[in-house]
């Protein structure tokens, strides 16, 4: 039986369920893979949190280096999260000849093509099937199984705690911060959840996802980003009455213009499959030509599942370890083009409050229609000094919508522009 030294950074809440795995079924997974893989050594911030798995004291650390010199750790898992010390851990290992196994998103939106380059040059694996997704297989599918697709676009929902709150929002009635606390009891929300309610956490995936996909490095911070801090209860309950269901969706597209990579809240038809994927769940459409439409969903965070994710990178590093033949990450990427946001296309969802006059919606039409906007349909609530207007366009581009919203925000008899959200929808 092969003997493979896992070494540990970080022991959270991913961190903690891996470890309770390898140790506390051992057995199993060795029956299973013929091989014997053991934790030689666990680094932590704290030596004295409590753990809902027991280190022993034998192999914990408050030094991650430790873990990374450790002769007996070929497989170093980064389970700490963050750009620091992680990004100098996981270049360290990698350059001391270790398989690295990450499920740091952040990490690898931000220094992936620096850190797969790192790996090539040292020869070894660096795996990170846990970086998107949480449970679901999709990192090892888009860059192996699709390596051939001419893959054109992605279409998700990657944010587990932000896919949960919404749910609890539209289904239940319930309050933002409520439903949010009750995520980040789950163990789905990061360690400052502001990176999934502002959209940076499905950002990161979307830029990771769309380099796997196109070939092309789209860095994290190249990835436009909305959360869904400022939705309002209101338009969640128009958006139901219309037939539609808000989603933070990332969105990544590859055509003659370039590449094109977006994280939005987006209305989308309530019997569109995005809409009835429910709680912390994940599901990432996947289409190319040949291919046609592919559908990855399941557990998109939380430690049980994200852990699976992380134990098959570790066993297959292993397994590659065995054989003497370390040939992941088999990435390249070429240089491509980025669009502008403001090209990108989509349909729209407004809800302006104006006075009821005579003339007031062909003032807001005819302003729509001077830049170049099309509206598809409007409906009214309420009368007198206060309506509300719903409306939905055809297709326009960020900045022509944008620059439409800002004529009719001007309008002597339009209050307010209450919201805009983009539509996501295959209807003409
Ligand atoms: N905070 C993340 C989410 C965890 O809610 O999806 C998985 O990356």
């Amino acid at each position: 039986m092969q003997q493979v030294g896992i070494g540990f950074l970080g022991a959270g809440i991913v961190g903690s369920a891996l470890l309770k795995r390898l140790l506390e079924e051992a057995e199993a997974i060795s029956a299973k893979t013929g091989l014997d893989l053991t934790v030689r050594r666990v680094a932590v911030r704290s030596l004295d949190k409590s753990r809902d798995v027991a280190i022993p004291d034998t192999i914990i650390t408050d030094e991650p280096m430790a873990v990374v010199n450790d002769p007996d750790v070929q497989i170093v898992v980064e389970v700490m999260g963050g750009l620091e010390p992680a990004g100098d851990l996981v270049l360290s290992a990698l350059r001391a000849g270790k398989a690295v196994i990450t499920a740091n998103k952040e990490l690898m939106a931000a220094r992936g093509r620096e850190l797969i380059g790192a790996a090539e040059e040292s020869g070894v694996s660096l795996l990170f099937e846990a970086a998107v997704g949480g449970g679901i297989p999709i990192i090892r599918p888009l860059s192996e199984s699709l390596a051939g697709e001419r893959i054109t676009s992605i279409m998700g929902i990657v944010n587990g705690t932000t896919n949960f709150i919404l749910t609890k929002m539209v289904e239940d009635g319930a309050d933002f911060s409520e439903a949010l606390a009750e995520a980040q009891g789950l163990g789905y929300a990061e360690a400052d959840p502001a990176a999934d309610v502002g959209g940076g956490d499905a950002a990161a995936k979307a830029a990771i996802l769309a380099s796997l996909a196109f070939g092309v490095w789209v860095a994290g911070d190249r990835v436009y980003r909305e959360g869904i801090e400022a939705l309002d209860v209101r338009d969640i309950g128009f958006a139901a009455d219309l037939g539609y269901v808000p989603k933070l969706l990332a969105i990544a597209e590859d055509s003659e213009e370039g590449v094109a990579v977006r994280v939005h809240p987006a209305l989308v038809p309530s019997d569109h499959p995005l809409a009835a994927v429910r709680g912390a769940t994940n599901a990432i459409f996947i289409e190319g030509p040949a291919i046609g439409q592919l559908l990855f969903t399941g557990p998109g965070a939380g430690g049980a599942p994200t852990a699976t994710a992380v134990l098959g990178d570790v066993i297959n590093a292993a397994r590659e370890l065995a054989a003497g033949t370390q040939v992941t990450p088999r990435i390249r990427f070429n240089p491509g083009r980025i669009r502008e946001f403001g090209d990108v296309s989509t349909k729209w969802y407004l809800r302006l409050e104006v006075a009821d006059q005579p003339g007031v919606l062909a003032a807001i039409a005819s302003t729509f229609g001077a830049f170049g906007v099309s509206i598809k349909s409007v409906w009214q609530e309420g009368r007198g000094d206060a309506a509300t207007l719903l409306l939905i366009t055809h297709e326009a581009c960020e900045r022509d919508l944008a620059t439409a919203a800002d004529a009719i925000r001007v309008l002597e008899d339009v209050k307010e522009i209450g919201a805009v959200l983009r539509v996501q929808s295959d209807e003409p």
